[in-house]
């Protein structure tokens, strides 16, 4: 059974009609940029929208950051010969506290050459979980590296565990226990800055080609992987799953999740400035598609589910066609080789091997 409804690179005339008729009924804003430069001109303070009323401001990087090879004896010879399985523990200095949190790897045991890498951002520790098919990632030629968010910091409202403390002593929380200042990065910034610490690791290991990084998340870690990406210019493609509201989906006229839901629910992934657009998308500064633009030229990948209307498919892909006017404005002499990608599964909310198919043949083209 053929799981995938649509897999796309670029709508047909008729449908990029559909599609701009459903931005002007939202009242969609979209970028004022005739060109790279000018569009180049507009991303600083894009960035810095975001940063303010979304996700928060961008962390520093800790002082120092110590990686040290934890791998048990016992992981040995992983998939009959075909990977190796290490675990790396991350130690972060700042302000005279330590954090660590790991992350394991799954390296293909005989390439030939350096290979192209996932980070991982994962819900659960290991590299074998329920999103993360490693074997046939280490099949297709690709290592996987993934942390378990929790491991990094708590996914919920307690700023006082995993990084957390590296950047918000006692003073800088509220009452409520999240961070005072209204543009201090969330749960969000914090995994965010996890996954670049893990790509630091990753440019030091030989048998991986970082300059060919994909950071990949699903749902919360899809938002993650998102902001993750527009952060770190270093990844190479950046690939939301499902990830829905405070990710790819549009805001304005988004069904199922919205900014009011999701920031009753779950406000510490995201700065206390987020509130304010609750019931009042048509207000923000900023939409998702802005977020997905801001990852152009480099490849971005995102993947609906049919049935997932929390996350809305139909607001996930506007988003994309909206981000891809900006896309056109990269037009490269390769421009055979599409730099986004568009696929809705038929099924529920969920990062299956499906999706990782469509991920990997994309990305082995380029
Ligand atoms: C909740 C939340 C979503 C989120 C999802 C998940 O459903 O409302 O925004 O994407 O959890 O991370 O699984």
């Amino acid at each position: 059974m053929n799981f995938i409804l649509k897999s796309l690179s670029g709508w047909s005339a008729e449908e990029a009609a559909a599609l701009d008729t459903l931005l002007d009924n939202r009242h969609v804003p979209l970028p004022q940029a005739a060109s790279v430069s000018e569009w180049e001109a507009l991303r600083p303070s894009l960035l810095e929208t975001f940063e303010t009323n979304v996700y928060g401001r961008k962390l520093p990087r800790p002082d120092e950051v110590i990686f040290t090879d934890i791998t048990p004896r016992m992981y040995g010879a992983f998939m009959a010969g075909h990977a190796v399985r290490r675990r790396v523990e991350v130690k972060a200095k700042r302000n005279g506290l330590e954090a660590s949190f790991p992350f394991e790897l799954a390296i293909p045991a005989n390439a030939d050459a350096p290979v192209p890498v996932f980070v991982c951002l994962n819900f659960d520790p290991g590299v074998l979980n329920a999103y993360q098919p490693t074997e046939e990632i280490i099949d297709n030629g690709f290592a996987t590296a993934g942390f378990c968010a929790p491991d990094v910091v708590s996914d919920d409202g307690d700023f006082t565990n995993g990084l957390a403390p590296l950047y918000y002593g006692p003073d800088d929380l509220a009452e409520d226990g999240y961070p005072k200042a209204a543009d201090a990065a969330g749960k969000i910034g914090l995994w965010a800055l996890a996954a670049s610490l893990v790509l630091d690791y990753l440019e030091t290991v030989p048998q991986i080609d970082a300059s060919k990084a994909a950071v990949i998340g699903h749902s919360r870690m899809g938002k993650t992987a998102l902001w993750a990406g527009v952060l770190d210019p270093r990844f190479f493609a950046v690939i939301s799953n499902d990830s829905g509201c405070g990710g790819a989906s549009i805001s304005r006229g988004k069904r199922g999740e919205t900014i009011g839901k999701i920031t009753t629910r779950f406000p510490y992934w995201f700065c206390r400035n987020y509130q304010r657009f609750a019931d009042h998308e048509s207000e923000a500064p900023f939409d998702q598609h802005m977020l997905l633009a801001l990852i152009a030229p480099r490849l971005l990948l995102v993947g609906s589910a049919e049935r997932d209307l929390w996350a809305d498919p139909e607001a996930e892909e506007l988003s994309l066609y909206a981000a891809s006017k900006v896309y056109a404005l990269y037009r490269r002499a390769d421009a055979d080789r599409p730099l986004f990608h568009y696929h809705l599964r038929h099924g529920d909310h969920y990062l299956s091997r499906h999706d990782w198919h469509v991920y990997m043949d994309f990305l082995k083209d380029h």
